[in-house]
């Protein structure tokens, strides 16, 4: 598979779309038997975006296939981005610019930070953050403090700096109608192993809902490969909503969907009529004190699909949605239904885009104090 699904549904698309080579290849749909007997449900599957790429799985490489090359279609090599200090975003960036995937060369990412919760594993991603990013690429990363402030570096300080004619700023998480086709492919893709008989048609599919752009994607996805499947996203992020629920309320979801649908349907008149109708469903009450801490529920639905799965979900995104879906199951007359858990989550290990020679020390002063508390 050298284009991607998108292009062989809509052949008219092929050109239109920066396209340089697939990062994710398709990840296979797993039946969990031991949790469907736990939960007395005859349905519970797991789609294994896990395992979409060797050097790193989970969501990104889907989205970065489609970003990365729309920054060469640019013709700019530095990307400025936003994230949080443990942003799984950044760290898929800064691995594949070092592994110069799909031919891509010298690109130099600049990572936008905020603060969360410090634990091991946001240590582990800084010291890879400098290591690819500062250190082999000569990029930089700038820690601003809270969210709104490093909103304010992404939208003013940087771009006074770096003037976005030679910059490509790359939305969060990497969610803009560019990077949500990854996830348009992915329901195509499901759709196709609908057909294929490798799983029944979902009624249900459970997905994380960060900076919004995968689950766009797929809710858009199931209407235009014509899925009768509700899309249901449990959201993981603050929702801000003094900011109108721009970070993962359904209004973000919604908007998103839309605008990728807009921008298809420019592209190709072969794009079908859809039609937002039903309320995007993203639910709220998981997301527990703080962006990254963990919840007991969550604990609870990881410690379960590993023991009976040997399905390693985390306890920032996925392990809430596991458990948001656990809870559904529990609290509504679905026995009978088919549910789909969407593993966004990395299973590769990251350790060797460590260097020992490398120290916090190293990093930015402002990054110090969290290897120091
Ligand atoms: C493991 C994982 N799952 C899900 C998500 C949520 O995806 P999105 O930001 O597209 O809503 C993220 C976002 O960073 C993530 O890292």
């Amino acid at each position: 598979m050298n284009q991607p699904i998108l292009f062989d549904v809509y052949p008219d698309l092929s050109g239109k779309i920066p396209f340089i080579g697939p990062l994710a290849r398709k990840t296979a749909v797993k039946k969990l038997q031991k949790m469907e007997s736990y939960l007395g449900i005859d349905e519970l599957w797991v789609k294994c975006d896990n395992d979409t790429n060797d050097f790193y799985g989970s969501n990104k490489p889907r989205k970065l296939e489609f970003l990365l090359a729309d920054v060469l279609a640019s013709g700019k090599s530095t990307i400025v981005t936003i994230g949080g200090i443990g942003s799984n975003h950044h760290l898929s960036l800064a691995i594949f610019c070092q592994e110069k995937c799909n031919g891509v060369q010298d690109f130099t990412p600049v990572f936008l930070t905020f603060n969360q919760p410090v634990t091991e594993s946001v240590r582990k991603k800084l010291l890879i953050f400098y290591n690819c990013g500062v250190k082999h690429l000569g990029g930089d990363m700038v820690h601003a403090g809270n969210l709104i402030m490093t909103a304010g570096h992404f939208y003013g300080i940087q771009r006074l700096k770096r003037p976005s004619k030679d910059t490509y700023y790359m939305y969060a998480g990497g969610s803009d109608k560019i990077g949500s086709l990854g996830y348009v492919c992915a329901a195509l893709e499901l759709k196709q192993q609908v057909d294929a008989g490798e799983m029944p048609e979902p009624d249900f599919i459970f997905v994380t809902v960060g900076s919004a752009g995968t689950m766009a994607g797929l809710e858009l996805g199931c209407k235009l490969a014509g899925l009768k499947t509700e899309v249901v996203g449990v959201r993981v992020t603050p929702s801000y909503s003094f900011l109108g629920g721009f970070f993962s309320a359904a209004r973000a979801v919604r908007g998103l969907a839309k605008t990728t649908y807009k921008y298809l349907r420019k592209l190709s008149p072969s794009i079908p009529k859809v039609k937002f109708e039903s309320p995007t469903t993203v639910l709220h009450e998981f997301f527990g004190k703080k962006y990254g801490l963990e919840t007991p529920e969550c604990r609870k639905a990881i410690d379960l699909f590993m023991e009976n799965e040997n399905v390693l979900l985390d306890p920032t995104y996925t392990g809430k949605t596991a458990a948001a879906m656990i809870d559904f199951i529990n609290n509504n007359s679905v026995k009978d239904k088919c549910i789909l858990l969407w593993n966004t989550y990395n299973s590769k290990d990251t350790s060797r885009y460590l260097d020992p020679s490398v120290k916090y020390t190293d990093l930015p002063k402002k990054y110090h104090k969290f290897f120091e508390t």
